[in-house]
């Protein structure tokens, strides 16, 4: 049994004197398409090999009792006043409940302890782990049989209106329709999704943690999002069939650059070619080009630096660095911005080099102990071990 997997139940025997059900919440990489899913376009996400572990049992009264072990912290609440609470990482899980009981489900309280190894704040989507895992474990105890994609619609939403980030689907997504070794290409607008294969053996996906907190993110992430609409409002003027960045093309955009101020004009132009980019990497990928695709990592990277400016200086030397490194196949920032990690794809006989070489990296020039991460791609939510009945 996975050694964390393990601590979690043992905490929550010590806690509850119950056998629960474990649930295994992963968290997620993107290989390309950032931003583009709050405008209804495309993304490439995987489920990775860091998760968040729910140990989970039913109760017989409408007591919700959490307990975050890495955090040694508790909170209770009654299923008849949820509200948001000031411990932060409880709103994430308030929310999901929220959101089944406003879909008209009868849920019962529940004990459950949570903890797992996904980074906090490293853009690895440890939120999305968290509501997902959460909206799993409760669909499972109650026997509500909600399908996956309404799981992972309520777990959006619980971030949307309770957490109060106005993130697209792509977390959610991946959290629960993963599948091993296989990327996962998500159009947005019709949450139709096809998967990739990954040569999983051939290329490792390499993540270095910049260890910039991601302060203020999400008041930033909220504004792109309306920067995004206030182009589409532009844009409609001309053409009123447009409904998001997702229907226009860079001709349609470019024809009307003087009445746009450049902020905006940047934004749009960023997601219309990152959509692009997307749709051409799935097509790099399955000719086995992946030089290609990697020429895309590194030019969707220029377009967050510099078009949407949500990078920062510690991620721009990371790629910097990276792309000079031999086996580097493509690299880039990674999941919202303003911090986390980026996502460097190497060629599996030259990460030994490259993990050397970063490190020092690392040590020279930002001064930091590195944090490098070589993930694998795993399946989506599932459960990880049975409740064991009459013990
Ligand atoms: C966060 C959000 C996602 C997505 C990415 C950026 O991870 O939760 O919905 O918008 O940022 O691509």
């Amino acid at each position: 049994m996975n050694p964390i997997a393990s601590e979690i139940e043992q905490k929550f025997c010590e806690l509850f004197q119950e056998t629960p059900l474990i649930i295994r919440s992963p968290g997620r990489v993107n290989l390309i398409g950032e931003h583009t899913d709050y405008n209804e376009g495309f993304v490439l996400p995987a489920a990775i090999d860091k998760a968040i572990y729910f140990a989970i049992t039913v109760r017989d009264d409408e007591i919700c009792s959490l307990h975050a072990s890495d955090l040694k912290e508790s909170y209770e609440f009654h299923l008849k006043e949820i509200r948001k609470s000031e411990l932060g990482w409880s709103n994430y899980l308030l929310g999901v409940v929220d959101q089944i009981l406003k879909l008209g489900y009868t849920i019962k309280g529940f004990n459950c302890v949570f903890g797992g190894d996904i980074p906090i704040g490293a853009g690895l989507s440890s939120s999305a782990a968290l509501e997902a895992g959460l909206a799993y474990g409760l669909n499972e105890i109650n026997q509500l049989h909600i399908n996956p994609m309404e799981l992972v619609k309520l777990s959006q939403r619980a971030e949307n209106e309770f957490v109060g980030v106005q993130c697209g689907i792509m977390d959610q997504m991946i959290n629960i329709f993963g599948r091993e070794n296989q990327v996962l290409q998500l159009d947005c607008r019709s949450l139709e999704y096809r998967y990739f294969p990954f040569e999983s053996e051939r290329i490792k996906i390499v993540l270095c943690d910049s260890q910039v907190q991601r302060e203020l993110w999400s008041s930033e992430y909220n504004l792109r999002r309306s920067q995004c609409e206030k182009g589409v409002e532009i844009l409609q003027k001309f053409y009123p069939e447009v409904i998001s960045l997702r229907d226009v093309s860079l001709e349609q955009l470019m024809a009307h650059r003087d009445v746009f101020d450049t902020i905006v004009f940047n934004r749009c132009k960023y997601v219309i070619e990152e959509n692009q980019r997307v749709l051409d990497g799935c097509q790099d990928l399955s000719e086995g080009n992946f030089e290609g695709f990697g020429q895309k990592m590194y030019q969707s990277h220029t377009g967050l630096m510099k078009e949407y400016e949500v990078s920062c200086e510690e991620l721009d030397f990371l790629v910097d660095a990276a792309s000079k490194q031999p086996g580097v196949i493509g690299a880039r920032m990674m999941g919202a911005g303003f911090g986390g990690c980026t996502i460097n794809l190497v060629w599996a006989d030259q990460l030994e080099r490259f993990e050397h070489a970063m490190t020092e990296e690392f040590i020279q020039r930002m001064n930091k102990d590195a944090k490098i991460y070589i993930t694998e791609i795993t399946t989506g939510a599932a459960i990880y071990k049975e409740k064991i009945m009459n013990l």
